[in-house]
């Protein structure tokens, strides 16, 4: 896709990034793992490109398929989102975040995002906190993505974190302890679901 439809520096969570993070790619490590938590393969990849090693069975890319306008109607999907603002599009990554949480809820998908740590950020406490089931906020000093089909050796600047929203926990974490800690999101979860009664009950 092209790059002239993202601008070239991006603030992200309060700090610069260049477009060329939007094309980041998956590192093998990470494909296998996610591929080991769906039982071998992954249905759905919404927004791929032609140096992604992910091969899912299918595969949305720009610009015959824009992954936010399809639907998601797929068993297992896993997100390695533009991180920055698509200004082309009016999309951000919150846009992306909030997808997943609607493919959840809409069709039960079990689904895995791989996103910087942008704890102080709305998509995290709207997307991440309350809604997602874990989380693995991976050990890499600097993520080494693959840029073109080459691992980028400089790495990442930013923290990354692998999101699970699923009903395997125990899968996510066998196969993610080796890459980070993980956490389990439940009882967040079930926290929010009461603020929602409370408030219903108080003003419903
Ligand atoms: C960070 S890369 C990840 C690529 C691949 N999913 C992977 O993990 O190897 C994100 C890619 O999303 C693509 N993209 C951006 N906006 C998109 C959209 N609206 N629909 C589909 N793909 C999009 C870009 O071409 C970019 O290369």
């Amino acid at each position: 896709m092209s790059m002239e439809l993202f601008s070239p520096v991006t603030d992200f969570a309060g700090r610069s990034v260049h477009s060329q993070s939007q094309h980041w790619c998956t590192p093998p490590q990470y494909v296998d793992a996610v591929k080991r938590v769906f039982g071998g393969e992954i249905e759905l990849d919404p927004c791929s490109n032609e140096q992604s090693i992910v091969h899912a069975k299918y595969e949305f890319k720009l610009p015959e398929k824009d992954g936010l306008v399809q639907e998601w109607d797929f068993a297992s999907v896993y997100v390695n989102p533009p991180y920055g603002a698509d200004r082309t599009r009016g999309t951000t990554i919150r846009n992306w975040l909030a997808k997943c949480s609607f493919t959840r809820t809409e069709y039960g998908a079990q689904i895995i995002a791989l996103i910087p740590v942008a704890t102080n950020t709305l998509h995290w406490k709207k997307y991440v906190f309350g809604d997602a089931d874990a989380i693995c906020f991976l050990f890499d000093t600097r993520l080494r993505f693959l840029v073109n089909g080459n691992t980028d050796n400089k790495g990442a600047p930013m923290a990354c974190a692998m999101i699970y929203w699923g009903d395997f926990f125990c899968q996510f974490e066998t196969v993610f302890k080796e890459y980070g800690a993980v956490l389990s999101l439940e009882s967040l979860k079930k926290n929010k679901k009461m603020d929602r009664q409370m408030q219903m009950s108080l003003f419903g």
